[in-house]
């Protein structure tokens, strides 16, 4: 049996041997535009969902309502089928991602991509053709299915090709490609919004390019060679593996990918061993990560910052470019986070977040209880005010429970759990996605500037946690997991109790009898 590459105090293992190739790096941009198709709808929504064209063919009821001579402004756009315009792609993303995790074993992480983007294609026509409400519902799910699926396979394919010492920076490229495509949403709405009565239609249409780069590009670019191996391609495998790392001498990381891939295939069910009393801190460090990185309340700016600006008083013009304002501040503070996350570590960012987003929501909660009532509109000051709270808020969420939400879940499981345990981390943040998507208006409606104390409380709470329950995990080499970080936090090492040092023995632990 080939022997285990063991890495040895911080920094990549010795034994691996492989430059940073212009194949690998391609490779990785071109797979990160699934992160471009997920941020472009993120950021189309809320804008296409506060155009007056779109709204008097689907959804005339809200038309009549944001009008109205008397309307409320926490309520004009509170309609549970304008939310299930949004939410409904979330749903239909989380019940995918489950059928994308076993496409990936199965088929390829380069299959499943493609299957993506196929998915979200189909999804993109009926959107920018559509009739009738059931059209544009249905191409919502479509694109959801695309999303479940890109979201399973994307960062699974970067880590896996990524040479050890650029694997956060790959990773966290998937993030930023969300935060670029929120902007080119953002600045799509800000144009089409002039153009009647079809403005909507081109904004969900340009959708398509994202998937379109996708899928061209992903018949360009290589399988994993984790995935290959997985599949019994071994020579393929191991040809890859050269290829990707720019020398003939791959023999320590190929065979310990063969080895893994002997042991995780000896574990009959990986969602069993995932039960499993000492995978539970990793398990509720993934699950945590993605519902707090909800519970923040980003996605309702995200979504409804348009709605959002105009509930303020900004006109349809001024609140689409607040939107911009906020999007490039998310795409610049996503760099921080790629250029601070090894330096700094995980915690300090999350708990410096925690701090701002706190000040923030509860500044943006005062104003509006104070400033915004029924049927006024902010002075322009005070607007300003708000704008320049949600930037900082947009800004520290960016460089912290952003990509940390999907770095931090794809790097705490050992690899017999890693992609069972990494399903949970999307599926979770697809259903918390959905809950806000679905329920925001309407909370708004009914809690009105209370909606932003909601989520201060819940940043408090996500301090607590990373503050006692989060270990730090920079630097710490993805197999050495358990000895370094779960064995020597105060709380998670009794879970790991019993636990042997190397991965073979919890392995073979975990197989099925
Ligand atoms: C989250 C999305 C969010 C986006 C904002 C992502 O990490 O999963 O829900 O809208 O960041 O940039």
């Amino acid at each position: 049996m080939p022997a285990i590459v063991v890495s040895s105090g911080n920094g990549p293992p010795k034994e691996f041997e492989g430059k940073i190739t212009v194949y690998v790096v391609i490779c990785g941009i071109i797979a990160a535009t699934g992160g471009l198709m997920f941020g472009y709808d993120i950021g189309i929504s809320g804008g296409v969902t506060s155009m007056d064209d779109f709204l008097e063919e689907f959804f005339p009821a809200v038309y009549v309502k944001k009008h109205g001579a008397k309307e409320d402004n926490y309520c004009k756009y509170d309609n549970q089928d304008l939310q299930l315009f949004t939410s409904s792609l979330y749903l239909a993303a989380l019940v995918s991602s489950f059928f994308a995790s076993k496409s990936c074993t199965k088929f390829g992480r380069k299959l499943t991509m493609q299957a993506a983007s196929v998915f979200f294609l189909v999804g993109v026509i009926l959107n920018a053709a559509a009739r009738d409400l059931a059209m544009l519902i249905i191409g919502r799910i479509l694109l959801g299915v695309g999303i479940g699926f890109g979201n399973q396979a994307v960062p699974l394919f970067l880590s896996e090709i990524a040479p050890v010492q650029i694997r956060g920076a790959l990773n966290i490229l998937f993030q930023l490609d969300v935060t670029i495509g929120i902007l080119i949403a953002n600045l799509v709405n800000y144009f089409t919004t002039n153009m009647h009565p079809w403005g909507w239609r081109l904004s969900l249409g340009l959708a398509g390019v994202p998937a379109v780069i996708l899928f061209f590009g992903s018949l360009l670019i290589t399988e994993t060679p984790t995935s290959l191996i997985e599949r019994k391609k071994l020579d393929e495998g191991l040809a890859m593996l050269k290829k990707i790392r720019g020398t003939d001498n791959v023999d320590a990381e190929y065979d310990e990918i063969v080895y893994a891939c002997e042991m995780a295939q000896k574990v009959k069910s990986p969602f069993k061993n995932l039960m499993k009393r000492s995978s539970r801190p990793q398990l509720v460090i993934a699950i945590f990560m993605q519902v707090f990185q909800q519970f923040t309340g980003i996605n309702a700016i995200m979504f409804y910052a348009p709605v959002l600006f105009q509930t303020m008083g900004f006109k349809n013009d001024g609140s689409l470019l607040s939107a911009v304002i906020t999007g490039t501040v998310n795409v610049l503070s996503t760099v921080v986070s790629i250029v601070l996350v090894d330096k700094v570590g995980r915690r300090m960012l999350l708990l410096e977040a925690c701090v701002q987003m706190f000040i923030t929501q509860t500044t943006i909660g005062v104003i509006l209880q104070l400033y915004l009532k029924t049927n006024n509109n902010l002075s322009p000051q005070l607007a300003i005010v708000v704008v320049v709270m949600v930037c900082l808020y947009v800004m520290s969420f960016a460089w912290s429970w952003g990509p940390l939400g999907w770095l931090i879940p794809s790097e705490t499981f050992p690899l017999e759990t890693r992609t069972a345990g990494f399903f949970f981390a999307v599926s979770s943040n697809m259903l918390f996605t959905f809950i806000i998507a679905q329920s925001f208006l309407s909370m708004m409606c009914h809690m009105r500037a209370g909606i932003f104390f909601f989520f201060a409380g819940w940043i408090l709470i996500m301090a607590l946690f990373a503050m006692f329950l989060l270990p730090e995990t920079k630097n710490v080499p993805i197999d050495e997991m358990t000895d370094r970080v779960w064995k020597q936090h105060w709380y998670w090492k009794s879970y790991m109790d019993g636990e042997e040092s190397d991965s073979k023995n919890k392995i073979e632990d975990g197989v099925d009898k």
